[in-house]
C-alpha cells in the first residue's frame, strides 16, 4: 500500500487519485447537465412562447371573425412561429378555438372590462369544458400586454398571454410544457449522472488499484532491502523489482531502483572484498611475526643465561628485549585472534565447565593480584555451556586482568555465575575500584580503546594495548552471547550472557 502523509493526516495515494478523478468527473457532469438544461430550457421556452402568441392570434381571429394578424413582435428566431400574414393561413377549424398545435388543456378566455365573456378549457378531440372561478381569477390578473407570463392554476403551471382591444381582453393560457420537460430532464440527469459517478468511482478504484500494483511492488522491494543488515559481512541484495516496464513512470522507478541495487551490491561486494583482504593481511602478518618473535625471545633468553660475565647494561638491555618481545607476542596473538574471529573462523564446540574455568582463573588471579581481594560466588552445581574452552578462558582472564590492573591495591573483586533464565548463563565480574573513565566507557569494547593511565603507565613493562575487552566482545559474540558494562566510581560490573 502506497501511503503519503498530508498535513498530519495519512491518506493513501490510491484514495486521493480516486477522489480527484471522481471530483473532476462530477464537475464535468454538472457542467454538462447545467449547460444542457439551460440550453433546452431556453429553446423550449422560446418555442412555447411563439406557439402561445400564434395561438393568441388564432384565438383573436376566431373570436372577432377577422383574419389572423400580428399582435406581438415576431423575433424571427427560427422556431417556426407564425408571422401572421393573414391571407395565407386558413382560420382554425370549427370548435378548435385555439388554433393548430398541441393545445389540449389550453385555456381561452375573453374578458370585457373584467367581466367574463367566455372561458373554455380545451380537451383532446376538439371539445372544451368550463374553467373554474379560481383559475379565472388568476387569469384575470395576467397583464394583457401581448407578452407571455407565468401563472399558477389549479391545473398546474401555465404560461398565459393576453391582448386588449378597447375594453375587451383576449387571453390564452397553455400548460407550461417547457418547464415540465426541463424538470423531467433535470431529474433524469440527476439519476443518470449520479449513477455514472458511482460507476466511475468503482471503475476508478479498480483501475487505480491495478495501476498502482507495480508501485507497491517497488515499495515492497525497497522495504525488503531496507530491512537487510548492510553494515557488515557479505551482503546479497537479491530483491529486485520484477520486469519493470520502462515505458511507464512506475516502471522507470523500478528500473532505477534495480539499477541502484546493482550499484549498491557492487559497492558492498567491493567493500567486503577489501575488508577480507585487510583481515587476511592482518592475520598473515600476525602469523608471520610469531616465528621471528619467538626466535628473538629465545635468543634473548639464551644470552641472559650466558655464564661468562656480561656487562650490567647488556643484562638490562637483554631483559628489556625479552619483556618487549613478550609484549609484542601477546599483541600479535591478540591481533591474530581478532582477525580470525572477524573472519568468522568456526570455534571449537565442546561442553565447557564454566565453574571450573572461573575457579581456575580466580586461583591464578590470587597469585597475580595478591593485593586484591577475590570473591567467587559460584552455584553448587557446575554451570556448563557449549563453546570454545580456550576462548572462554580468555574472556574470564581478560576481565580479571582489567579488575586487577585498572584498580588500586585493596580493591574487592566479586565474580558470580548464575542462570538468570533457563538456557542462559550469566557471568559477572564486579569491582569496587575507581570505575572506567567516562571518555572511555562508551567505546570500551572497541579496539585499542584504553584509558590514559594504560597508555602512559610510567615504569610499567607492559603498558596496556586496549585489545582485552575487544577480544572479550568478539569471543562472546562468536558464542551468540552479549556483554555489557555498568561503571561508576566504586562499582564497575561486566556482565556476560551466554546461551547454554
Ligand atoms: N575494571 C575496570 N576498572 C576501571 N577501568 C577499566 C576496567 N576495565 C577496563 N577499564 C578501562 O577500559 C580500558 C580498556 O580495557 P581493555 O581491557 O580493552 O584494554 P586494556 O586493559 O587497556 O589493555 P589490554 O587488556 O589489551 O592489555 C582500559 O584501558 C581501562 O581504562
Ligand atoms: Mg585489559
Amino acid at each position: 500500500m502506497v501511503v503519503t502523509r498530508v498535513s498530519g493526516r495519512v491518506r493513501s495515494l490510491r484514495a486521493r487519485l480516486v477522489v480527484t478523478v471522481l471530483l473532476l468527473f462530477a464537475v464535468a457532469c454538472v457542467a454538462i447537465g447545467v449547460a444542457t438544461t439551460l440550453s433546452l430550457d431556453r429553446y423550449l421556452s422560446t418555442r412555447q412562447d411563439h406557439e402561445l402568441s400564434f395561438s393568441l392570434e388564432g384565438f383573436v381571429a376566431q373570436q372577432t371573425g377577422r383574419a389572423p394578424g400580428r399582435l406581438t413582435e415576431d423575433e424571427g428566431d427560427g422556431t417556426g412561429a407564425p408571422s401572421g400574414d393573414g391571407g395565407r393561413r386558413p382560420g382554425p377549424p370549427d370548435g378548435v378555438f385555439l388554433g393548430p398545435g398541441p393545445s389540449a388543456n389550453a385555456i381561452g378566455a375573453v374578458f370585457d372590462d373584467g367581466r367574463v365573456v367566455m372561458a373554455r378549457l380545451a380537451q383532446r378531440g376538439g371539445t372544451s369544458t368550463a374553467v373554474s372561478d379560481d383559475d379565472l381569477g388568476a387569469l384575470r390578473s395576467v397583464p394583457a400586454d401581448t407578452a407571455p407570463h407565468d401563472v399558477t392554476l389549479s391545473l398546474g403551471d401555465y404560461r398565459a398571454i393576453g391582448w386588449t382591444e378597447g375594453t375587451t381582453t383576449y387571453l390564452i393560457a397553455q400548460p407550461d410544457n417547457a418547464g415540465a420537460t426541463v424538470t423531467r430532464l433535470v431529474v433524469t440527469e440527476l439519476v443518470v449522472l449520479g449513477g455514472a459517478v458511482v460507476l466511475a468511482g468503482i471503475a476508478a478504484a479498480v483501475l487505480v488499484r491495478r495501476e498502482l500494483r507495480p508501485l507497491e511492488r517497488v515499495a515492497g522491494v525497497a522495504a525488503q532491502v531496507g530491512d537487510l543488515p548492510l553494515d557488515r559481512g557479505e551482503v546479497h541484495l537479491a530483491a529486485r523489482v520484477p520486469d519493470p516496464d520502462p515505458r511507464t513512470e512506475v516502471g522507470q522507478v523500478g528500473t532505477a531502483l534495480n539499477h541502484m541495487l546493482d550499484n549498491v551490491e557492487g559497492a558492498l561486494a567491493a567493500r567486503q572484498e577489501s575488508e577480507t583482504r585487510l583481515r587476511r593481511f592482518v592475520a598473515d602478518a600476525s602469523h608471520e611475526l610469531r616465528t621471528p618473535l619467538t626466535a628473538i625471545r629465545g635468543y634473548a633468553e639464551l644470552s641472559r643465561r650466558e655464564r661468562d660475565p656480561v656487562p650490567e647494561r647488556t643484562t638490562h638491555a637483554l631483559a628489556r628485549i625479552s619483556s618487549q618481545a613478550e609484549r609484542m607476542s601477546t599483541l600479535v596473538e591478540d591481533l591474530l585472534l581478532l582477525a580470525r574471529l572477524d573472519a568468522g573462523r568456526p570455534l571449537e564446540r565442546a561442553e565447557v565447565d564454566l565453574t571450573r574455568l572461573v575457579l581456575d582463573a580466580v586461583g591464578d588471579a590470587h597469585v597475580a593480584g595478591r593485593d586484591h581481594r577475590w570473591f567467587p560466588r559460584l552455584p553448587d552445581e557446575p554451570v556448563t555451556v557449549t563453546g570454545d574452552a580456550h576462548r572462554l578462558a580468555q574472556v574470564v582472564t581478560n576481565l580479571f586482568a582489567n579488575a586487577r590492573t585498572h584498580t588500586p591495591p585493596g580493591t574487592t573483586v566479586t565474580v558470580s555465575l548464575d542462570r538468570p533464565v533457563p538456557g542462559r548463563v550469566r557471568l559477572r565480574v564486579a569491582d569496587d575500584g575507581p570505575g572506567i573513565a567516562p571518555d572511555v566507557l562508551p567505546r570500551v569494547f572497541e579496539r585499542f580503546a584504553r584509558g590514559a593511565e594504560g597508555r602512559t603507565r610510567a615504569g610499567n613493562d607492559t603498558p596496556s594495548t586496549g585489545l582485552g575487552l575487544a577480544i572479550v566482545a568478539a569471543v562472546v559474540a562468536a558464542h551468540d552471547g552479549t556483554v555489557g558494562v555498568d561503571s561508576a566510581p566504586g562499582r564497575t560490573v561486566f556482565t556476560v550472557d551466554l546461551p547454554v
